[in-house]
Parts: structure tokens; C-alpha cells; sequence
């Protein structure tokens, strides 16, 4: 037995969906309430479903009952805030598990692949179910910024980066690809993040959104990626252990 997964992402591990009219919508993310939560970089989150409808970011897991990231509470306080970030995020109408906006603030390349994570998204997940893939809807218009993906996060050769203008929608296998952002920007960038459960609903969904499956990366300036050698190599003599499963 295995996991239902989407066709459209066996190959590369990301999709890449029509660009959405960011700039018709209130920007309801400063509205809502945001709570410290360590991810990859300088970040707090604003949680909009959580594991019992609680304000707070923690995995599914963690909690008691544990569940795995499936069948998320909405959290009042936030969607009476933000009723279009609600809306979209069930817009596919697929299982939803975790959904909250991420606040991120400026960081550099070696930054972002110092930051590369794997996501936890499917702990508990019953095998014969949906995997649970995420969403993330970029608000911000962070022209320079980039998600970076690698399916090695040791071999730079397999990386992708992905541009983040405002209204920029992906959507990843966050489990399978390495993934952090680079947001040089000056100032903090906001994303709606939603775990959203692999099935007919989210293939539908991808299949009306002009689905792109590789894109080309905008180049990286040297001297970013000299620094980020520098740093990975320091990090591989050192042997120093990295955060394997992010959170986020
Ligand atoms: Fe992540």
C-alpha cells in the first residue's frame, strides 16, 4: 500500500499555477495575529487552521490526541480577519491540515541554503490516503525573491528557483524537495501556507491553473553563491547536524 500522490508532480516535485490578481484583494494578512515560531530563517507565523483551532503553529503531531496534518481547525480570531486567505486556501477543496501565513523577514542566498528543510507533512498519515502536499501563495510582491528547491540539498546541480511577485502561486511536495526562500527584499514577505491532502479535488484544481512543471531559475550573482559554498563547506567540516524536519 501506498500513498495517493499527483501525477503532475512526479517528476519535478513542484508545480508552478496561474499567476492570481494579488493586488484585487485586502492585504488581510496585517490584520491577523502572528506568533513566534522558529522555521527556516527569521519568521513568525499567523496561524489561520491549527491542529484544534488553538492560536499556535505546532504540529498535528505534537498534540494530544496526536492526528497527522489532515482535517485542520480554523482558528476564529484569524479567518473572521481574513475571510480571502480562508477562501482561497479551500478553494481546491481538498482535506486541509495546516494553514497559516508566514512572515518572513530578509535574509541572502547562503542564508536560504543554510535554511533548506524537509517538511514532516505526512506523520501519521494512513498509508492509502492522500499525501499531503503544500501550498504557498506568495502576498507580497517580492520581485527579487526566490523559493529555492533542491532534491539533493547537497548537490546544487538539482536545484530550481522560483520567482515570487505577488500573487505567485506553487505548489510542492515539501516532504520529497529541499526548500527554503530567498528574499533579499527590504522589506518582510508574507505567504499563505496550506497543507492540502493529494486526491481528484487538488488534481482539478492544478489541472484549470495552466500547470508548469520546470521553470527556468533566474541566475544568482556570484558573490551570493561563492558565499553560500563558503558556508555549506564550513557546515559540512564541521559535520554539524541541521534541522532535517522543519516545521514549516
Ligand atoms: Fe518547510
Amino acid at each position: 500500500m501506498t500513498y495517493v500522490k499527483l501525477p503532475v508532480l512526479e517528476e519535478t516535485g513542484y508545480v508552478v499555477l496561474d499567476r492570481y490578481d494579488q493586488g484585487a484583494d485586502p492585504a488581510e494578512w496585517l490584520d491577523i495575529e502572528y506568533v513566534d515560531w522558529k522555521s527556516s530563517g527569521d519568521t513568525r507565523f499567523a496561524p489561520l487552521a491549527s491542529a484544534y483551532g488553538e492560536l499556535e503553529c505546532n504540529g498535528f503531531w505534537h498534540h494530544d490526541p496526536p492526528k497527522t496534518d489532515k482535517d485542520g481547525v480554523w482558528v476564529p480570531g484569524n479567518v473572521a480577519k481574513a475571510p480571502r486567505l480562508q477562501a482561497r486556501a479551500q478553494e481546491p477543496g481538498a482535506n486541509i491540515g495546516r494553514c497559516r501565513v508566514i512572515e518572513l523577514k530578509p535574509n541572502s542566498y547562503a542564508d536560504a541554503i543554510h535554511n533548506l528543510h524537509q517538511d514532516d507533512n505526512n506523520r501519521l498519515n494512513p498509508e492509502g490516503t492522500g499525501w499531503i502536499v503544500r501550498g504557498f501563495f506568495n502576498l507580497t510582491d517580492d520581485v527579487d525573491s526566490v523559493m529555492v528547491l533542491r532534491e539533493d540539498r547537497d548537490n546544487p546541480a538539482t536545484e530550481t528557483r522560483i520567482p515570487l511577485p505577488a500573487g505567485a502561486q506553487l505548489i510542492v511536495d515539501t516532504q520529497r524537495l529541499w526548500h527554503a526562500v530567498w528574499h533579499p527584499g527590504a522589506q518582510v514577505r508574507y505567504c499563505l501556507i496550506t497543507s492540502w491532502e493529494s486526491g481528484p479535488e487538488l488534481a482539478a484544481y492544478i489541472d484549470a491553473r495552466h500547470p508548469v512543471t520546470r521553470i527556468d531559475s533566474p541566475p544568482v550573482p556570484a558573490a551570493e553563491l561563492a558565499e553560500a559554498e563558503r558556508r555549506e563547506g564550513q557546515r559540512r567540516a564541521s559535520g554539524a547536524m541541521t534541522e532535517q524536519m522543519s516545521e514549516a
